[in-house]
Formats: C-alpha cells, sequence, structure tokens
C-alpha cells in the first residue's frame, strides 16, 4: 500500500492496445448535462410503474439464466420497427455499443479493417481495434455531408471488411440519405452497418434503411434504446439484419448476455412505445431552437436530424466550453476545431444553455 501502481506499459498487455486511449467523456456533476447526447427527460411514471411490476415478475426466476434468444424483447422489436421484419432477424445486448462489438467479433478480427466517414462516432475505431481490427477512416465534404459517388469511390478503394454509415451521423447530425446507402452496399465486399442510433428524431417520412434489408444479407441496421426511449441507463441496443447474420453473432456473444432483469424492462418499456416516444416532438423542437438561436448570435448550426446540435464558428472551443462549465452547464468539445456540440434538454435546460452561451459572447 502507498506504493506508486504499475503504468500500462508495465502489463504485458497486447501491444496493439498500447498507446490507445479509452472512451472518456466527462461525466460531472453539473445542473445542466447536455453533453452525451442522452434524452433528458425521465420515463413517464405510468411506463416506470409497468417496467418495475415486469422487473418485480422477473426477479422471481432471477436464480435461473434468462432466456437466451430473449425470444419475448425480439418480437417487441421486430414489432416496433415494421417493414415486415420477424423475430429471427433481430439481435439484441447491453447497449447498441456491445451489438456492434458482436458484428466487429465476427466480421473484424486481427487482420481485417473497419471503415468510416470522418469524423464519426468516435466508439467505431475503439471497438474495431479492440477485436483486432485496423481503422480506416473515410472524409466527408466541408459541410460533413458526403455524396453517393464519393461514398462508393472511397469504399471500393478502401475494401473493408466493415463499413459504418452514422445515418444521421454523430457528432455532426448530419443526414445520409438512402442513395447514399444503397451506393455503398454496392461498392462494398463486407459487412455495411447502417447505425440508426438517432432515426427516430429524423423527419417522420424519410425512409430508414431498414427499407433495404430484404435481398441485402451483408447489410445491419443498429438502433438503440438510449435516446428516442430515454433508456441509456438500462443499456439496450439492437440490430436488424438477415437470420444468417444473426447467426454469427451467436458465434461470439458471451451465454446469457442479456440479464433477465434488462428484458424484461425492455420488453415492458417497448409496449409503451407511443409514450416513450412522447418526447421526441418536444426534443426536435429544443434541437431547432438551439440551432436558431447560436445561428442568431453569430456561429453556424450544421443541419441536425438527431437530438444534438452541433455548430462552428466558435473562436476558442476549449475556452467557451470552460465557460459553459463554470456556468454549470456540461456540452461537448467533440475535437473538431472551432466546433463545439450540445445536446437539446428539455425546454429550461435549453435555455439554461442558450442563455449562457449568450452571456459569454458571440462567435467569430
Ligand atoms: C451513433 C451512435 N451509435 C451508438 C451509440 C451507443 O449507444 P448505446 O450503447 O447507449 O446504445 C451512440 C451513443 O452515443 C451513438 O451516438
Amino acid at each position: 500500500m502507498g506504493e506508486v501502481s504499475a503504468s500500462l506499459d508495465d502489463l504485458p498487455i497486447r501491444d496493439d492496445l498500447r498507446g490507445m486511449t479509452p472512451y472518456g467523456a466527462p461525466q460531472a456533476m453539473l445542473p445542466i448535462t447536455l453533453n452525451v447526447n442522452e434524452n433528458t427527460h425521465p420515463v413517464p411514471q405510468e411506463v416506470a410503474d409497468d417496467i418495475l411490476d415486469a422487473v418485480a415478475l422477473a426477479l422471481r426466476d432471477v436464480n435461473r439464466y434468462p432466456d437466451r434468444e430473449f425470444t419475448a424483447l425480439r418480437e417487441g422489436f421486430a414489432e416496433y420497427l415494421g417493414y415486415g421484419l420477424t423475430r429471427d432477424q433481430l439481435w439484441a445486448a447491453n447497449g447498441s455499443n456491445e451489438v456492434l462489438q458482436h458484428v466487429l467479433q465476427a466480421f473484424g478480427g486481427p487482420g481485417r479493417s473497419a471503415f468510416g466517414f470522418s469524423p464519426t462516432y468516435s466508439m467505431y475505431p475503439l471497438l474495431a481495434r479492440a477485436t483486432g481490427a485496423s481503422w480506416i477512416a473515410g472524409h466527408r465534404d466541408q459541410d460533413f455531408s458526403v455524396d453517393a459517388d464519393s461514398a462508393a469511390a472511397q469504399v471500393e478503394a478502401a475494401d473493408p471488411d466493415v463499413v459504418f454509415l452514422c445515418a444521421p451521423n454523430n457528432p455532426t447530425g448530419t443526414p445520409m440519405s438512402i442513395d447514399v446507402i444503397e451506393a455503398v452496399y454496392d461498392a462494398a465486399s463486407g459487412i455495411v452497418v447502417v447505425d440508426e442510433a438517432y432515426q427516430e428524431f429524423a423527419p417522420r417520412d424519410e425512409g430508414s434503411a431498414l427499407m433495404l434489408l430484404p435481398g441485402r444479407e451483408r447489410l445491419v441496421v443498429s438502433r438503440t434504446m438510449s435516446k428516442a426511449f430515454a433508456f441509456a441507463g438500462a443499456r439496450v441496443g439492437y440490430l436488424a439484419a438477415d437470420p444468417a447474420v444473426i447467426d454469427a453473432l451467436r458465434l461470439v456473444r458471451l451465454p446469457y448476455h442479456l440479464s433477465a432483469l434488462t428484458q424484461a424492462a425492455a420488453t415492458a418499456a417497448l409496449t409503451h412505445a407511443d409514450t416513450m416516444l412522447r418526447m421526441v416532438d418536444e426534443i426536435v423542437a429544443q434541437r431547432d431552437r438551439i440551432s436558431a438561436t447560436v445561428e442568431a448570435l453569430g456561429y453556424d448550426a450544421y443541419e441536425s436530424w438527431t437530438n444534438f446540435v452541433l455548430f462552428g464558428g466558435v473562436e476558442d472551443s476549449a475556452r467557451t466550453w470552460q465557460a459553459l462549465y463554470d456556468a454549470g452547464v456540461l456540452i461537448r468539445d467533440v475535437g473538431i476545431p472551432h466546433h463545439l456540440r450540445v445536446t437539446a434538454g428539455t425546454e429550461a435546460e435549453t435555455t439554461a444553455f442558450l442563455d449562457a452561451l449568450a452571456s459569454i459572447g458571440s462567435g467569430s
């Protein structure tokens, strides 16, 4: 005791993990936390009551291992998603991060590669490298969009084993149209994952990549309950794909990876999808209010189909981030110079952010 502990370098750690830094969005206890794109609205009371009943029931059998195939939950997801999906096309895990990890364990791994259009979700390279796969960063246009021709050409040239299309994209909010996804699928020889973590915040009349699934056995569409469903703390993500892909994921998952309590809670929450999603319109309204107000303050807001806004024109993003922090508002410096990202909160939280931003001066 009292000795200086060893550093990672002193350990016989895998060579390919040396020098890596773990995912580390700050978890500061500030009054207003708008930094990790959570849904800041609590689960409605009537839904929470039902979830509690379901969990209480599951607790009676918690001495037994849970249903390894989480059958009821997969049926719930198939029904929620629609598009004629059936439970043999559904998979779930502890957050979509674990779902994506399963995909990479099955289709990535040593000697293989994964690809995404940068900047994109920061966990993709970490998840890929943790399985021993390399990460290839493609590029986007100045406004963070990517068109079908450029996307297909980049994917064809890189020929990765797994492509990640974050649609809409985190951290930029950028939409991705169905024709880009189709073009990338045709150009790819490997698995194409469309990460629709924020799909519920996109305009309702815009289609999901789920419509492309028939006849495309290398296509995977992932979703999460963490955002629109206000269920981040429960850790539930899922995907839809060809049943053969699901069979491949069974090879790499841990037995009983979804606890009986998680299955019960998520299945109960899904039966209240309409109520759970009630807040989406309110969040979209706050998102659009953020975009309009930061523009009026002299910043540049990027088009967003998500529950957050990336804004540019920030003279010194570290200084602005710190000034907001000091005012009790936590947002995210995503590492894009002169840009910051903020999650749309409740009306009161959003007002607190906008007031704080206004009080620290305008964009460059
Ligand atoms: C694009 C994207 N995918 C996946 C996730 C992971 O979500 P979870 O593991 O909570 O389902 C996030 C979380 O922020 C995300 O932004």
